[in-house]
């Protein structure tokens, strides 16, 4: 190991030219003007694969974005850790706020600042490299490695389970590792073992057949975003609970055990407040924020269109209204049937005067692991190596579909190891990775392959 780590703390400069290099590819998934790029970014992450000394590396067509595909396999006997991750970015807007461009890396006091930095490219190469440095050092990998990186996961994922399901085999792991979520704070590395599932929805509203005059009209007709926004208000209760019917029988309840767990990380509800510009926190009573965080489930609305919201002045009813909501669930919702409860209570609330369309958006799974895995134990030893600090472990607020996929589909457990920090604007202008976790994050990825090596996993 020591020759590993070595060279991997030799190579510093190098792995940033390189990251640099593929954080310059704006492959943001969601937009089509950007397709080119986002194949180009596959491309980069099949090259990087080869370079890691991968024997087989295959770049998978999807209706969608493409999926690359690596494998070095040393030794039937030893466990198969495939590795997880997305090469695709969100968007850039506002790009005004952005204090250098999105897509020219550059580093600020330790920090390297691009669009898809920390979400996910900067996080996923950590393994990468981990692997190359054995091969470069002249060692054979101690386990055998996989790799399955997405162009979609920003959107959803729209075609990734259809491949898992016809690439069984080839997927055939042990544990699978993601790198996607974030540390508890700086300075305290974490192993994620819960996310939150999603379902998203547009919902368009119309009333008369044209805007009016709201002088001529209103009064005797209608006002959609008046209509669209009392069925949004009534969606939650006085309490911050939703008033959605059944909506809560499927919530698995919080344990004592996980209540006291979370209770002893160091959360500090003040530098959070401070952190994030806001005067106080909200959500649901008679739960603390990590526990409305990471445990409850949250209706919001992500955005909302209708009537006149041009300078100065215009007196009109609008004809319709729109809305995008999304509902964060938690175990053991089920997509499916939230998105069926949902749909049924807006056509209830809809006064039957008013045009309701729901269109149902992407969704997926809530995920939550136990803690007794032996990959976990591996995961944590291998931290606590890379970064000189036993892990924390912790739930996340936000979801990565593929996880749950991964247990039901294949029966895979995931080890959730985030290098990215709560700050550093994952989807927001000025997204940053810390280099101190990027090198650290190296580290501990080379270190897992070893400890996996000697887990007895099956
Ligand atoms: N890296 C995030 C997931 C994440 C967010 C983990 C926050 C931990 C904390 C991922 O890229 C993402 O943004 N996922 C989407 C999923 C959705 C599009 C289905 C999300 O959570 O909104
Ligand atoms: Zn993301």
């Amino acid at each position: 190991m020591k020759s590993v780590i070595e060279y991997i703390e030799k190579n510093h400069d190098r792995y940033l030219e390189e990251l640099k290099e593929f954080l310059k590819i704006p492959s943001i998934s969601t937009d089509a003007s950007h397709a080119q790029d986002v194949k180009n970014a596959a491309e980069y992450v099949g090259q990087q694969l080869q370079k890691a000394g991968m024997e087989r590396v295959e770049i998978f067509p999807t209706p969608g974005h493409p999926i690359v595909y690596g494998e070095r396999i040393t030794n039937e006997e030893k466990p198969t850790v495939l590795v997880y991750g997305h090469y695709d970015v969100q968007p850039v807007d506002p790009i005004e706020l952005w204090q250098s461009p999105p897509f020219e890396p550059t580093v600020r006091d330790g920090e390297l600042y691009a669009r898809g930095a920390a979400d996910d490219k900067g996080q996923m190469f950590i393994h990468f490299k981990s692997a190359e440095a054995y091969l470069e050092c002249g060692k054979q990998l101690p386990v055998n490695i996989k790799y399955l990186i997405e162009g979609e996961e920003e959107i959803g994922s729209p075609n990734l389970n259809s491949f898992i399901d016809s690439h069984s085999d080839l997927l055939k792991a042990d544990v699978v590792m993601v790198s996607d979520t974030t540390m508890f704070a700086r300075g305290v590395p974490s192993i994620c073992y819960g996310l939150r599932g999603l379902v998203y929805f547009q919902i368009d509203v119309s009333a008369a057949s044209t805007d009016l005059h709201s002088g001529s009209f209103g009064g005797v007709v209608a006002n959609p975003a008046f209509e669209l926004s009392t069925i949004l208000s009534t969606m939650k209760d006085d309490h911050g609970r939703i008033t959605i019917p059944r909506f809560y029988d499927d919530v698995r309840d919080l344990t004592d055990r996980e209540r006291q767990e979370f209770a002893r990380l160091p959360f500090d509800e003040e530098a959070y407040k401070k952190d994030i510009g806001v005067k106080q926190l909200s959500g649901e009573h008679g739960y603390t924020p990590l526990e409305r965080l990471w445990t409850r489930p949250t209706f919001e609305i992500n955005g909302m269109l209708s009537g006149f919201t041009g300078e100065g002045a215009k007196t009109v009813l609008p004809a319709r209204a729109m809305a995008k909501v999304s509902l964060r669930l938690v175990p053991d919702q089920q997509p499916e049937t939230i998105e069926d409860l949902f749909e049924d209570y807006v056509h209830e609330l809809a006064p039957p005067f008013l045009e309701v369309a729901v269109t149902r958006m992407h969704g997926g799974k809530p995920w939550v692991a136990s803690l007794d895995h032996p990959a976990l134990v591996a995961a944590a030893q291998a931290i606590q190596k890379g970064f000189g600090k036993k892990p924390v472990f912790q739930r996340e607020g936000g979801s990565i579909p593929v996880v749950a996929t991964f247990a039901e589909q294949l029966d895979i457990p995931s080890v959730l190891f985030g290098i990215g920090l709560p700050d550093e604007n994952a989807h927001a202008p000025n997204e940053k990775l810390d280099l101190g976790n990027f090198y650290g994050g190296i580290r501990s990825s080379a270190y897992f392959l070893d400890e996996l090596s000697r887990t007895r996993i099956r």
